[in-house]
């Protein structure tokens, strides 16, 4: 995350995922060049028609004259529609690529990154940065390729008569194409930069005040978090602003620059006409062709304000496609059985983080054995759990199940026979019955039901008018802590594994309801291993031993 990329290494990045649509982008180009070609020779040739007319050269060249002009006028917007139309397709398809490339590789960096990571940062990673790259794909490339392609045969053609004026054209739309996007976009890319670090981290504020509005509320703190969130807001105005202040200078320069290729040509063209060197005719339309030839290199100028943030947008998309996951995940591997947990003298602690949360911990959970596990809060007991699923790797020892280590058995398969039951329940925006359904997605309503009745969760759902079929809203405040927990163990027990690691399973509950749950875990222990992590002795009575973690 840490390396910067320079914006070329950017721009190559992102069109290495464009190969397979180098047509439609060649024909873009192609219609784009066209186009703006059109769209130049309509004054140029209405330029050249004036000059027959003042010159009073014969009258027969006109209709033709006036036939070109309007066949171009239509050519010029059939072809920029087809260009444009070539380009959206393009950005399209590809926003929909990237975006699965973006969440293949969150799920290939999950469970650590999401474990470690603000969340708002990588949304605006997935929503506003991942939509920006359109401005990249849609009106960026074929921009660049069309400034080259029509600037070259513009100075072709105003150097017919004299290779000056040619050499004159080229510089001046080398000034408007390269020389001011480069300047102007050097001095703005750190601050591009900064621009989407900063939303990103504004976006991490809003959606803490936005989960955290209880205690926002309850503890008085509202106007402290505005002046916060304010105090955000202006520091991403202040760059913003002086973003458009870079825009303003660029279009200016681009402005006067454009004006003083005008007098420069009217200038070096008079002199070469008065030197006979060329005829009247050539030097007005070389004044006129020059001045008429800037739309795709001052398009290009523009285009410098925007790149910085586009490119930043790159970056960070980049960097995630690119970030080496904390543990790969093993592909080729053993397959898991089921057997005894063995940790042998494992020590852990967590990235970049120097306190060991494990040291030289050994311990053997038995097969089809309940474990009970305690300790003070902030012990590892979760960590414990995580490091059985191989979310981490251990500094030091082995962590074996059936005396396969975890890190050769295939990954998918060891999450697969594991059910792991998190501290907190994430509920998501959908029925009772989907929700308990994600832990079995083709289990039929009576299998949902056994579940919920063995988690203490049927009688409540029944009460509900919809039952199973109720929606949860989105912050899922209209369930309380209980019944959240609940929706979490009936995922469990429908998920029917045979290894179920519950991590404080009814911290949340009273005795009645645990009582419930338990007696049902003590039903189901046949065939299943059991690692209970809580702080209260009674969950424990049927565990066969407890361990105390340090
Ligand atoms: N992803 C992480 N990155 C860095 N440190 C972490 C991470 N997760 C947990 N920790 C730290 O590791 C220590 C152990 O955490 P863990 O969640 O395993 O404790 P615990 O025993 O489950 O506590 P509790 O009873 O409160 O749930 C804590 O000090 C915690 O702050
Ligand atoms: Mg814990």
């Amino acid at each position: 995350m840490n390396k910067k990329r320079s914006g070329a290494s950017v721009m190559l990045g992102l069109l290495g995922m464009i190969k397979s649509l180098l047509f439609p982008m060649f024909l873009a180009i192609l219609m784009g060049s066209l186009g703006h070609l059109a769209a130049i020779f309509i004054t140029v040739l209405g330029g050249e028609g004036l000059i027959y007319v003042l010159q009073g050269e014969n009258g027969k060249t006109l209709p033709y004259m006036i036939a070109g002009l309007m066949i171009f006028a239509v050519f010029r917007g059939i072809l920029r529609y087809a260009e444009q139309a070539c380009n959206h397709y393009i950005a399209f398809r590809l926003l929909a690529r990237i975006r699965s490339k973006v969440f293949a590789a969150l799920s290939r960096l999950a469970p650590a990154k999401l474990d470690q990571t603000e969340k708002g940062n990588l949304i605006s990673i997935l929503t506003s940065d991942v939509e920006l790259l359109e401005v990249f794909y849609a009106h960026t490339i074929s921009p660049i390729a069309i400034a080259v392609i029509t600037s070259v045969f513009m100075s072709f053609y105003i150097g017919r008569s004299s290779w000056i004026l040619g050499a004159l054209a080229m510089m001046f739309y080398l000034i408007v194409g390269v020389l001011i996007p480069y300047i102007n976009g050097r001095s703005g890319r750190e601050q591009g930069m900064i621009y989407r670090d900063n939303f990103g981290k504004l976006n991490t504020t809003v959606l803490d005040n936005l989960y955290g509005l209880d205690e926002i509320l309850q503890y008085h703190q509202s106007e402290e978090r505005l002046k916060q969130m304010a105090k955000k807001s202006e520091e991403l105005e202040k760059i913003s602003l002086s973003l458009k202040k870079k825009e303003n200078w660029q279009r200016i320069a681009t402005d006067i620059t454009i004006l003083s290729a005008g007098l420069a040509m009217t200038l070096v063209s008079s002199y070469l006409y008065s030197r006979g060197r060329i005829e009247f005719r050539d030097a007005i339309l070389a004044i006129i062709a020059m001045m008429s030839s800037f739309g795709p290199t001052a398009a290009l100028s523009a285009l410098s304000n925007n790149l910085n943030q586009t490119l930043a947008s790159g970056d960070r998309v980049l960097d995630l496609l690119e970030e080496e996951p904390i543990v790969e995940d093993i592909l080729e591997g053993k397959e898991y059985r089921q057997g005894d947990i063995s940790f042998d003298g494992v020590s852990f602690s967590y990235p970049e983080k120097e306190k060991e949360i494990l040291s030289g911990f050994s311990k053997v959970f038995e097969k089809n054995k309940i474990y009970g596990i305690f300790g003070k809060s902030g012990c590892g007991k979760s960590t414990l759990l995580k490091l059985i699923q191989r979310y981490y790797e251990p500094s030091k020892g082995l962590i074996k199940i059936q005396d396969s280590s975890v890190n050769k058995i295939k990954t998918e398969e060891l999450r697969k026979h594991i059910t792991y039951m998190t501290q907190e329940t994430f509920l998501f925006q959908d029925t009772i019955e989907n929700n308990i359904k994600i832990a079995k997605l083709n289990a039929t309503r009576e299998e949902v039901e056994a579940a919920a009745k063995k988690a203490s969760l049927h009688d409540f759902v029944s009460s509900l008018p919809k039952g199973y079929d109720t929606p949860l809203s989105e912050l899922g405040d209209s369930v309380s802590g209980g019944e959240r927990q609940r929706i979490g163990i009936a995922r469990a027990f429908l998920r029917g594994s045979n290894v179920l690691l519950l991590d404080e399973p009814t911290s949340n509950l009273d005795s009645l309801n645990e009582g419930i749950i338990l007696r049902s875990l003590w039903k189901e222990r046949k065939n299943k291993s059991i690692l209970l992590v809580s702080h209260r002795k009674s969950t424990m009575s049927m565990a066969k031993e407890m361990i105390t973690m340090e």
